[in-house]
Parts: structure tokens; C-alpha cells; sequence
């Protein structure tokens, strides 16, 4: 049976521990002299982006390849999607071509999960609209695991553009499954509707948010895809909510700073945080690396 990775709701904690600890030998492996491994020789994958990105992208192009498998990039300049060819006729024809996994991104939720009913290669949700990028979350998880050495017990708080992040549910939902407890702050405008239906709690004031928090997730501030009006201006913003050196000295000793990127410096995270030794950001780019070549074997190898 195919193996695809779509959102963290469908993934078994037994699974995401895997894949936790499967990526720490694929980090030994690309900080070593040689990053090439042959565990997925003879295999292809296919990157089909239909929104910007740097991080994600990359980070699945280059883990194929130091998997030695063989890839293929496609963004919706410069394909057949510019011609008009629909989502599910542009994932055929790529299924078609053998791909063993098509990792997507899409603006529009749910479009993995249409495709993954489609084809027979693997799909991986690189993000999709405003609802899922469970692949970042991995990547944030394993990040945390990696300093705290668990994720059970953690006190992360995700503060900013809720609403918009995709980044936000996939992490609410992964974090929670893995035993950490959850807190969002962000001005109620920015929060999703139901949000008091998931597995985290809502703060009301920054001293909520911050104390006690081991993990502060900062979350871009989503401007093309919000409407206007929504929060007052950017300073008033960075003022109520913006994560501070004053509000980081509120968390636990030793608390780390997350971003998935990128950032609007000075707006959602101050330049000094975001530069500091506690922000994690540069680590997680690397980690992206490494989980994502754990999760492209376990889907691929286990695929047919
Ligand atoms: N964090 C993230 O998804 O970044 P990219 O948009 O650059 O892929």
C-alpha cells in the first residue's frame, strides 16, 4: 500500500517517532565529508509548486538527491499549468512518467489530497492553502526534540497570525499527538474560527503566553493572504504581540525561539531575537533537510 504524508491528523505518534529518529541518522549523515546515500537510487521525485517557496523546495530536492534518487522541479511558470492542464491532469501525467512521490504545494486546502486519489506515486503535502504543512511541523518537532531531548511535556507557544498559518494547525495537532501542551496568542482577528475546538490553549495577555513556555513560535504575518484591516498597522502589531527579548525573559530558563520563515523582521520577532543565539531558525532550515530525507524514504521505500 502507498505511503503518503498529507496532513498531521492521519499520522500515527508510532510514525512521527519513527521519523524523529530516523532523521537523526540522515543529519549524521549530510554533516558528514560524503552526504550521498543510495537508499533511494533508482527512484524519482517529482516537486510540483504552485506557490513561492525557498525552504521546502529546496530542502525536498536536495534530500532526494542525497538519497540518490533522481528529481524533477516544477513551479506553475514555465509548465503546462500556464497552458490551462488541471491539477489532477498535470499529477497524472507526472504519475505517468513512474514518479515514485510527487510532493505538492498549493494554495488551495485539500489539493494533496485530491491528487493522492489519483496517482499511484507518493504524495507529500508541502502546504497547502491555509490547512496543512505537516512536513514543517516534523521539521519544527525534531527540531525541539533535538535540544530538549522530548517533545512529551514541552510548553510551546505559537504566537501571531493563527488564522493564516498552516504552519500553526499542523504544529497544534503534531505537538499535542507527541505530548506537548500547546498555547496560541494573537489578536482575536488573527485566530481561526473553532480554534477552541483544538488541542491548545488561548491566551489572553502576554504574561499567559510567555511564562512557563520552553518553545515561542513565531508566525509570519500572512499579508497576502489577509484582508485589510485586521489589525490596526504593523507598529501596533510588533507593540501587542511581537515576540521581544522583554517577553522572552518571561519563559523558562533556557527557552528556545522558533521560525518557520520567512520573516518579517521587526514586525512578528525582533531583529535581536531573531539574530540571538535562543532563535533556532537557522537550525531548522538544516533540520528540514534531514527529516524531509527520513520521511521521503519511509514514504518511497514503502510504496508498491
Ligand atoms: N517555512 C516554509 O514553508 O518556507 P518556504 O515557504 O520558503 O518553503
Amino acid at each position: 500500500m502507498k505511503r503518503d504524508f498529507l496532513t498531521m491528523a492521519d499520522v500515527s505518534r508510532e510514525d512521527i517517532s519513527y521519523l524523529l529518529s530516523r532523521a537523526d541518522f540522515m543529519k549524521s549523515n549530510i554533516c558528514g565529508r560524503d552526504k550521498s546515500l543510495t537508499l533511494l537510487k533508482g527512484k524519482s521525485v517529482v516537486t510540483l509548486f504552485y506557490e513561492n517557496s525557498t525552504r521546502t523546495r529546496c530542502s525536498f530536492e536536495l534530500a532526494a538527491k542525497y538519497l540518490g534518487a533522481q528529481t524533477v522541479g516544477i513551479t506553475t511558470d514555465g509548465s503546462s499549468v500556464k497552458k490551462g492542464e488541471s491539477l489532477i491532469d498535470t499529477a497524472v501525467t507526472l504519475d505517468k512518467m513512474k514518479a515514485d512521490a510527487i510532493v505538492i504545494r498549493h494554495s488551495v486546502a485539500g489539493a494533496p489530497m485530491l491528487i493522492a486519489q489519483h496517482v499511484k506515486a507518493s504524495v507529500i503535502n508541502g502546504g497547502d492553502g491555509m490547512h496543512a504543512h505537516p512536513t514543517q511541523a516534523l521539521l519544527d518537532m525534531y527540531t525541539m526534540k533535538e535540544r530538549f531531548g522530548t517533545i512529551e511535556g514541552l510548553q510551546v507557544a505559537i504566537i501571531g497570525d493563527v488564522k493564516h498559518s498552516r504552519v500553526a494547525q499542523s504544529n497544534i495537532v503534531g505537538l499535542s499527538k507527541m505530548g506537548a501542551s500547546v498555547k496560541v496568542f494573537a489578536p482575536n482577528t488573527l485566530l481561526p474560527k473553532g480554534i477552541e475546538n483544538q488541542p491548545c490553549k488561548i491566551c489572553s495577555n502576554e504574561r499567559e503566553a510567555f511564562e512557563g513556555s520552553d518553545v515561542i513560535m513565531g508566525l509570519r504575518i500572512q499579508l497576502e493572504r489577509q484582508k485589510k484591516g485586521l489589525f490596526p498597522s504593523v507598529e501596533e502589531y510588533n507593540r501587542f504581540y511581537g515576540v521581544s527579548a522583554r517577553r522572552m525573559a518571561m519563559c523558562n530558563k533556557g527557552a528556545i525561539v522558533m521560525h518557520p520563515g520567512p520573516a518579517n523582521r521587526g514586525i512578528e520577532i525582533d531583529c535581536d531575537v531573531l539574530d540571538s543565539e535562543m532563535c533556532l531558525k537557522d537550525e531548522q532550515v538544516s533540520n528540514g533537510v534531514a527529516t524531509r530525507m527520513a520521511l521521503l524514504e519511509w514514504a518511497v521505500c514503502n510504496n508498491g
